[in-house]
């Protein structure tokens, strides 16, 4: 059954010109854009959006990164697509990434690799929400 999940291109990426073939990787995967938009995001939205890891040591990095240049919000559909997405961008530290995934290709560290993913159902709801309003995803 179609599923919804959340993405964002984080700022690395953004920064060095690979938003367009990210989207072709996302697409060729067979993901739906369901809607999408480029913004430049406050610290404060960063730390929202990423609460669930406020007691992280890397939450301050983490966030001052996020908010550290422009980004690309998405909510993709397809069967299966939480898990889907997950395996097409690999693992969150790009040097234990299988080849061929997004953060093989494009990421350059733990924290600054590239893309998000949601992790689950309940999170991927939280974060579509947290960006997205009803209106822009008909
Ligand atoms: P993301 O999928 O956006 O979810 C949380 C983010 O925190 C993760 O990708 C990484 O960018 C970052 N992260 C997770 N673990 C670490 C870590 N050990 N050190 C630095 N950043 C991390």
């Amino acid at each position: 059954m179609a599923q919804r999940t959340f993405s964002i291109i984080k700022p690395d990426a953004v920064r060095k010109g690979f938003t367009g073939a990210i989207l072709a990787e996302i697409e060729k995967a067979g993901f739906q854009i369901l809607a999408i938009k480029r913004l430049s995001i406050s610290k404060e939205q960063a730390k929202g959006f990423y609460a669930v890891h406020s007691a992280r040591p890397f939450f301050d990095p983490l966030t001052t990164f996020m908010s550290s240049g422009p980004i690309v919000l998405m909510v993709l559909e397809k069967d299966n697509a939480i898990a889907d997405l997950r395996k097409l961008m690999g693992a969150t530290n790009p040097a234990n990434a299988d080849e061929g995934t997004i953060r093989k290709k494009f990421a350059g560290s733990i924290q600054e690799n590239a893309i998000h993913g949601s992790d689950a159902e309940d999170t991927a709801a939280f974060e579509i929400g947290y960006w997205f309003a009803g209106y822009e995803l008909v």
